[in-house]
């Protein structure tokens, strides 16, 4: 049975897997964590757009039915040059600013993202080509992504830098957060702390569900397998690998060579 593909610079795009796996336990999963050129957040979308080629090519060894870029960088990479494929490749923006659009019910969206995202601008865009007449707030959280690596998703330390990033941006008085990262639901509890519990946080995780929905038939009952590729490996990126997924078993981690 073809599989479904995963790619995400690091282990953020786990908190995307995790969705899908409840949602689909009887799907196969490969997960491509580009861990060797890890962080692309800092990247310039040029460099971006190359990895993500490079890794959705390399995905594309495997039997697939679909591919998920489960990192924000790359998708905002990818919708500014989009890719030929036999297959459906899912960006996380565009259902992450459809899902912000539909609960917010004043029309101020933050937005916390990579570098690359926040100036991308594109959620900025995606939103406003829903919704022209809302007000877009971004706040880049460069110390968010090596915190989760780290595995520190509750820590005095993490707390502190959370409280800093996110209370800039709910400054603005906006109504919705978008985590514009796939790994900062990884820290949805300090966001949700740091930013007050009248403020909706979203997961693109949830709109992509939709987006895939619509898309093909997926396999609901139990029965998958999840096979997780790595493009450098290091017992602490096990660990934290292990973290993020909980109890659900890993058929195969391996470390591969793109
Ligand atoms: N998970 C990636 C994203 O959603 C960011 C990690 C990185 O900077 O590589 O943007």
């Amino acid at each position: 049975m073809p599989a479904i593909g995963v790619f995400d610079s690091g282990v953020g795009g786990l908190t995307v897997l995790n969705a899908l796996r409840a949602r689909w336990p009887g799907e196969h999963f490969i997960y491509l964590a580009d861990t060797a050129r890890l962080p692309y957040g800092s990247k310039s979308l040029h460099t971006i757009s190359q990895y993500v080629e490079q890794c959705i090519a390399f995905l594309r060894n495997y039997d697939l039915k679909a591919v998920v870029v489960a990192c924000n960088s790359a998708s905002t990479a990818l919708l500014e040059r989009p890719m030929k494929s036999d297959v459906p490749i899912f960006n996380v923006v565009e259902p992450g600013a459809r899902k912000a659009v539909e609960v917010s019910s004043g029309k101020r969206i933050g937005v916390l993202g990579t570098r690359a995202t926040v100036f991308s601008e594109a959620y900025v865009r995606a939103i406003h080509r829903l919704q022209a007449d809302t007000e877009v707030f971004q706040q880049p959280c460069p110390l968010f992504v090596p915190l989760v690596e780290e595995g520190w998703l509750d820590d005095p330390v993490t707390n502190l830098i959370v409280y800093r990033y996110v209370s800039a941006v709910v400054r603005n008085n906006i109504d919705t957060l978008i985590m514009g990262c796939t790994h900062y639901p990884a820290l949805r509890a300090a966001i949700a702390k740091a930013a007050g519990p009248e403020i909706q946080l979203v997961d693109s995780a949830h709109g992509l569900i939709e987006d895939l929905t619509r898309i093909q038939p997926l396999e609901a009952k139990g029965g998958g397998k999840t096979q997780i590729l790595c493009t450098d490996f290091s017992p602490r990126l096990e660990e934290t690998i292990r973290l993020l997924l909980g109890p659900t078993p890993i058929d195969s981690l391996e470390t591969v060579d793109i």
